[in-house]
């Protein structure tokens, strides 16, 4: 294991106890979420989202939650992810939004999932909107692409798409597989804490393989949503999309909300379209400590929080 996945592990160890967690409650935003996390409510979000949209970027809206272990609680996670299409449309906000399938039920109950996302699905069509599959652990990436398959036998490429991550080896078939579809793929290095059995342990092959896939998808024709924040990759992909002539309207690039943004405004201003990942919502802390884990001198960021003023 390489010194980062090391520093990684253990940052994840550390933010993943107990004591940081309840410390996360008693401080709340405080604690420095608020830097990668819209905010709380959907009101609040929405005028940020403008912001954002005024600013020329376009936005996928994250209601935060995952690994959802009571159906009640993944219909009404449905109900609220119901409410931000609908938000969207009436506020003629220029977003889609991004669902993780453990937010309603995957791991409890595949039919009940399937049913939820079916009616996102139908009512992002309705309104011209777009469901993005959010790509979780490795435990669900086989049952995520199945209920993913399903879906877009059922609705279409304009409104379904996946994210696919870089750090495993499996992706390099499943871009292969998902490429005659003609998926609508976000391509990710990947966030979460893996065994060396399923991911590249090295950050060097990670990075290779992430260029593979993207141009892999790009030349396949499929729009293609490159999502990451590495000046070195997205240098590599304007310059491999130029020499194919593949159109600006064919592929746009991602970001977080809060991360880099100097790059995004300078995509932004190249006319490239750049899609803000905006999460919002009380149960941001898993997501906050995978932010926190990609990069250790987040942690200082946060220790500053607490400790100075
Ligand atoms: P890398 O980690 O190499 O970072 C490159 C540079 O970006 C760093 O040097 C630093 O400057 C900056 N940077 C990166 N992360 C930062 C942070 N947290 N704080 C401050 N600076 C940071 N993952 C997943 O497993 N499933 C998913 O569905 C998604 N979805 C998703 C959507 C979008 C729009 C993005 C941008 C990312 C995801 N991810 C994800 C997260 C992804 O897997 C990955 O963990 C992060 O994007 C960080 O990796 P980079 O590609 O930025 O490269």
């Amino acid at each position: 294991m390489g010194w980062n996945a090391a520093l990684r592990t253990v940052i994840l160890a550390v933010i993943g106890n107990s004591f940081m967690r309840r410390l996360a409650e008693r401080y709340g935003m405080k604690l420095g979420a608020n830097r990668f996390v819209a905010a709380e409510a959907l009101e609040e979000t929405i005028a940020k989202v403008r912001k954002l949209n005024a600013s020329g970027f376009l936005v996928t809206l994250d209601y935060l939650g995952e690994s959802v272990k009571d159906p009640e609680l993944a219909k009404e996670a449905a109900a609220t992810i119901g409410h931000v299409i609908d938000a969207i449309r009436l506020e003629r906000l220029n977003a889609n939004v991004s669902v993780k399938l453990t937010q309603l039920g995957l791991s409890i109950d595949p039919v009940l999932c399937v049913e939820l996302m079916r009616q996102l699905c139908r009512q992002a069509k309705a309104s011209n909107n777009f469901v993005r599959i959010d790509m979780e652990d490795s435990k669900v990436t086989q049952l995520t692409i199945d209920v993913f398959k399903q879906l877009l036998a059922e609705f279409d490429t304009k409104t379904v798409g996946l994210v696919i991550q870089s750090y495993l080896y499996r992706s390099d078939t499943d871009v292969d597989d998902l490429g005659l579809l003609g998926a609508n793929l976000r391509i990710v290095k990947g966030a979460y804490h893996e065994s060396v059995q399923v991911v590249f342990p090295r950050k060097t092959d990670v990075d290779r393989n992430y260029l593979k896939l993207a141009k892999s998808h790009l030349s396949n024709g499929c729009y293609t949503a490159i999502a990451t924040h590495d000046r070195a990759i997205i240098a590599d992909l304007k310059e491999f999309a130029d020499g194919m002539k593949i159109s600006k309207l064919r592929y746009e690039f991602q970001m977080l909300y809060g991360v880099a943004e100097q790059l995004q405004q300078e995509l932004v201003e190249e006319g490239y379209r750049v899609r803000i990942y905006t999460p919002f919502g009380k149960q941001w802390y898993p997501y906050f400590t995978r932010r926190i884990a990609e990069r250790p001198a987040n942690m200082w960021f946060v220790l500053r929080q607490l400790f100075v003023k």
